[in-house]
């Protein structure tokens, strides 16, 4: 696998020098964009967008175009996994996902059986590819999965939940039936994440945006160990260079030197957390991801680079293991022209914050 030109976001997983920070936003392609919007229209819904490689292709790119960005992410959506195991996905307006066919029944649970991504999700294999081919090496492309317990909630609950009443019954009540449910959940993640890696990804991230809701035990119990397990059985190699991988816990802060411990190589973080303070904690031991709230994205180009410049600040002049990120998602109402002050301002201020950090070291 050739390394892509900019490879900056590769290297700071690697907690190598990078000479300016390397930034990409999680939700980048999204309805924000007016070409999104386009292209989504012309696709019929956003299901039949991600189930199109060639138009998950062109959406990949859009913010690419746009921005200079030094990483792509592969455009689909966590739910695919139990899609493909057969809950029976689909999107309403104003509810967000839903399942036909959620899962609560011992007897579905039992038969619930992990899917061959080569055949129910090659859609996804071949937009990994025709991802690829079309950025002709210039940024890496990130491959990406939901972990175990996040696709659990949506599974059990039937869509997004409030108060994770079904999952979290299941938890305390059957927790037999849950690490069951987690489990296969896992297997489906491992073989995903590995076809999506020997299709071209050249790095791997796990949304686990749901962990967050779990007690510290709990977390630990029904979580981080099918993350670990993950990252076990995860392709660490691909033509000579390693595939790094990135956990993000939504409300992990509090967990970050355990989630440290599974073996990962970068942590997502959101913004409720002090990003030097997290260093302090595990940077020694892995990169760091993130963490601007996205609502800065609402404020004017002035103070968007202002809060960036925080972030950057707050993690260390060196920059040294530090990929950009925003705390969570973008939102749909951002205005796009603040996400271009957010790049170039992430950009210039991490330059100049290593020339004057090396400047500093010289004269002393
Ligand atoms: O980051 C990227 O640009 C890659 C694409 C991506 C999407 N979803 C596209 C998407 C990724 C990485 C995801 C992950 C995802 N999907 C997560 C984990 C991250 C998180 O946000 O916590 C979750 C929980 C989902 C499930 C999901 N998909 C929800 C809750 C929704 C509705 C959200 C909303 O704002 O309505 C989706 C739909 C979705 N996934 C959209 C996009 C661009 C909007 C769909 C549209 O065009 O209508």
């Amino acid at each position: 696998m050739t390394r892509p030109r900019n490879d900056s976001f590769l290297r700071a997983l690697r907690r190598q020098p990078t000479e300016q920070t390397p930034v990409w936003l999680m939700r980048q392609a999204g309805r924000y964009l007016p070409e999104y919007c386009e292209t989504r229209r012309r696709a019929g819904s956003f299901l039949q967008l991600c189930k199109n490689p060639a138009l998950a292709c062109e959406v990949t790119l859009q913010p690419l175009a746009r921005y200079d960005l030094d990483a792509a992410i592969l455009f689909s959506d966590i739910l695919t996994v139990p899609d493909a195991m057969g809950l029976g996905l689909y999107f309403t307006d104003g509810e967000g996902p839903r399942f036909e066919r959620p899962l609560r029944e011992e007897w579905a649970i039992r038969d619930l059986t992990a899917p061959d991504p080569w055949d129910h999700l090659r859609y996804v294999t071949d937009a990994v590819a025709e991802i690829r081919r079309a950025l002709h090496n210039s940024v890496p492309l990130i491959g990406f999965s939901g972990s175990p317990y996040t696709l659990a909630c949506y599974m059990v609950e039937g869509g997004a939940s409030s108060d994770y009443r079904h999952i979290k019954g299941m938890l305390y009540g059957r927790p037999d039936l849950l690490h069951r449910i987690l489990s296969v959940t896992a297997d489906a993640v491992i073989a995903y994440l590995n076809a999506q890696i020997e299709a071209g990804a050249q790095a791997v991230m796990i949304f686990d945006s749901w962990g967050g809701s779990l007690s510290a035990a709990a977390y630990k119990e029904f979580s981080l160990r099918y993350l670990r397990r993950i990252i076990d059985g995860l392709i660490r190699e691909r033509g000579g260079e390693p595939v790094p991988s990135i956990v993000f816990t939504k409300g992990g802060g509090l967990w970050l030197e355990s989630i440290a411990d599974s073996g990962c190589d970068g942590i997502g973080v959101d913004w409720t957390i002090d990003i030097g303070e997290a260093r302090g904690r595990v940077g020694r031991r892995v990169a760091l991801q993130g963490n601007l709230d996205p609502a800065v994205l609402f404020a004017s180009p002035e103070q968007i680079a202002a809060e960036a410049g925080k972030v950057l600040t707050s993690y260390g002049a060196d920059g040294c293991g530090h990929v950009f990120n925003l705390g969570h998602g973008i939102s749909q109402f951002t205005p796009p022209e603040n996400v271009k002050a957010l790049i170039d301002a992430v950009h210039q201020q991490s330059r100049d914050l290593r020339r004057a950090g090396n400047k500093l070291t010289l004269g002393s």
